[in-house]
């Protein structure tokens, strides 16, 4: 068997150091941190992540609002919504659940959202600092991909990485932010020619496709690391994008599907939410 990368636990452990921070500047007079996050309509997936994100939330010491549209909500509805939030003093973090209904301009909406609000850093410039290497907020799944990637010491500089997946939200970000940190890296998608034989030669594989199960042993080499960061539901189970049991002893190292990204993210973004956080009360 490789190398299990438990995101859970490690997720705990940044989640317990997070909350002695909040704590310590609660106890000096500060009032608490605080995410609002909206949703529009009643996804069931939607709903489940948002849960997870307001559990995780109460245990460190932020404060959750979590304020609902009916799926047939307009754009300046919305807008009007976000623009209080962004003038709200006590709200640190605006979080706009995806995906938004067909009618939504999501581009519009996520640009909406004040970047020193940005507690998911969706927005184009906080994505743009995130290029150039000037942020100190990451989209969640990329940060907590390169959190996981550090805390099990997987060299990343000059690393062959291969993302299969161009996202705007994994992929694309994730690929800049593992290029900052000097690794020569390769980002592929649907009409990527010959895969397999890019994929085989990536020392770490990071895939967000949404397609259960894809990549097999003809995929990775003995010293791949797997970054698993899909949550797919087959037969009413849980499954990555990489079929875990066809790599799993061959491979360097592979997170789980669940357990593995999944919990990263959520404390990828909690830690968003306390640097915001900081930055205004230090103001
Ligand atoms: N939908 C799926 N993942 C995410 C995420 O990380 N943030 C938001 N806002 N919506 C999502």
């Amino acid at each position: 068997m490789s190398i299990l990368i438990d995101g859970k636990s490690t997720a705990q452990k940044c989640n317990s150091i997070l909350k002695d921070s909040i704590n310590e500047l609660v106890q000096k007079g500060n009032r608490h941190p605080k995410l609002t996050v909206i949703q529009v309509g009643n996804v069931p997936a939607s709903s489940l992540y948002i849960r997870n994100k307001m559990r995780a939330c109460e245990r460190v010491g932020i404060l959750f609002e979590h304020i609902t549209f009916e799926a047939d909500v307009t754009q300046s509805e919305l807008l009007k919504t976000i623009e209080q939030l962004n003038h709200n003093e006590i709200v640190d973090g605006i979080l706009i659940q995806l995906p938004l209904p067909k009618h939504i301009n999501e581009d519009e909406i996520i640009s909406a959202i004040a970047p020193e609000k940005d507690a998911d850093g969706f927005n184009p410039i906080t994505l743009g600092h995130v290029m150039l290497n000037t942020s100190d907020i990451f989209p969640g799944t990329p940060k907590g991909i390169v959190r996981l990637l550090e805390e099990y010491q997987i060299p990343i500089e000059g690393a062959n990485i291969v993302v299969v997946g161009r996202s705007n939200i994994v992929g694309k970000p994730v690929a800049s932010m593992l290029t900052n940190k000097s690794a020569t890296v390769t980002v592929c998608h649907s009409k990527t020619k010959n895969l397999a034989e890019i994929t085989k030669r990536a020392d770490i594989l990071i895939v967000a496709i949404g397609r259960a199960n894809f990549i097999t042993k003809d995929f990775v080499n003995e010293k791949t690391t797997i970054i698993d960061v899909g949550i797919n539901k087959v037969n009413d189970k849980f499954c990555g994008d990489v079929d875990f049991e066809n790599v799993k002893d061959i491979v360097h190292a592979i997170t789980p599907v669940p357990g593995g990204v999944g919990p990263m993210t959520i404390s990828s973004l909690l830690d968003n939410v306390f640097k915001l956080y900081t930055k205004k009360i230090e103001q």
